[in-house]
């Protein structure tokens, strides 16, 4: 009998071979793909996220060669799309796409980091991460005999890590929620590499509580949408959860990513952009055009039953960093 743990079991059918990623299936927004982030909405959220990197570069003392580097690119949108933005800062940045599914692996060098501006969108949902169940008296979790799941406890080397969560401490027996180690290990080593500033963006809730009240974190997509059962068809479907926040290492600063655009300019970008198109309507060229579709970027990226409710997490050196 062939008995796997969850999160090996969502790594293999994502990362293994022929997994979901690894395979290519993993096609992130693109026409027909099985989802669209906010970097596949169009340019408006690069030219957004460059108004940051710009704010940073000018209060780090505009450092000679900043270097922005894009973990789990997936295809590369986000970099083509902050390439096009118009500020200070382009003229000197050095961009750098980086996904573990073409060819980078899971743990990016230190070398890359330090000094950087890293940037992650979607990534930490698609880190392999485990099903937890709080009982009486302790936790268990998800392993698959055969393919399909049943319970088993949880070692006690995590069960240490679970009960440092406050709002896991607190949960009621019953209550299922995604343990996303993976992730903050992850987070923890990009940090421990020294970069200037990272920034994540993903779907989720400041607090593992908050996510098992509400239910639904397991998220699987497949086809045009959300699909149900993770255990159908491994390689052929995204398995993802939605980002418990808090058990990440602690950020220094968690807000809404409709809160953030804003901080960070949309609005002025959209009203640029509406200028610039009325002012070349007549004869509207490929940059007009692509001034115009900021209005309906703007209401997929601020909406706030959709991209609008995400989260974006920084954490930013306390010198300022320089590259
Ligand atoms: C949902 S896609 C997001 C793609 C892109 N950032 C976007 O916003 O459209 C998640 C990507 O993260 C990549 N990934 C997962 N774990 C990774 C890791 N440890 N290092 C680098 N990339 C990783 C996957 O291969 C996948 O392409």
């Amino acid at each position: 009998m062939r008995v796997e743990r969850f999160d090996a079991f969502v790594e293999r059918s994502l990362y293994g071979a022929d997994g979901f990623y690894s395979s290519g299936r993993g096609a992130a927004g693109r026409r027909g793909g099985d989802f669209v982030t906010s970097a596949e909405t169009g340019p408006l959220f690069g030219a957004v996220l460059a108004n940051r990197i710009d704010e940073w570069w000018r209060g780090a003392g505009r450092p000679e060669a900043p270097r922005v580097v894009d973990l789990g690119a997936g295809p590369g949108t986000l970099a083509r799309s902050l390439a096009l933005a118009e500020v200070p800062v382009a003229r000197h940045w050095t961009i750098e796409s980086v996904d573990r599914a073409t060819g980078a692996g899971p743990t990016p060098p230190a070398e890359l980091l330090r000094g950087a501006v890293v940037v992650a969108n979607e990534l930490l949902d698609n880190v392999a991460f485990r099903w937890v169940r709080k009982v009486d008296g302790g936790w268990h979790e998800v392993w698959l005999a055969d393919g399909r799941p049943a319970w088993d406890e949880v070692d006690r080397a995590t069960v240490a890590r679970l009960e440092a969560v406050p709002s896991i401490r607190a949960l009621e027996p019953g209550a299922e929620f995604p343990w996303c180690g993976g992730a903050a290990d992850l987070i923890a080593g990009v940090l421990a590499a020294g970069p200037a500033l990272l920034i994540v963006f993903d779907y989720g809730a400041p607090t593992t509580g908050a996510l098992a009240r509400r239910g639904g974190w397991l998220r699987t997509y497949a086809g045009h949408g959300r699909g149900d059962d993770p255990f159908d068809r491994p390689g052929h479907i995204d398995i993802t959860t939605d980002v418990p926040f808090d058990q990440l290492p602690a950020p220094s600063s968690l807000r809404a990513q409709a809160q953030v655009m804003r901080a960070w300019g949309i609005e002025d970008l959209v009203a640029e952009g509406r200028r610039r198109w009325e002012a070349a309507a007549a004869r509207p060229d490929l940059t007009a055009m692509r001034m115009r579709s900021r209005i309906s970027e703007a209401d997929a990226l601020l909406a706030p039953d959709g991209l609008g409710a995400f989260w974006c997490a920084e954490w930013e050196h306390p010198s300022g960093g320089s590259a």
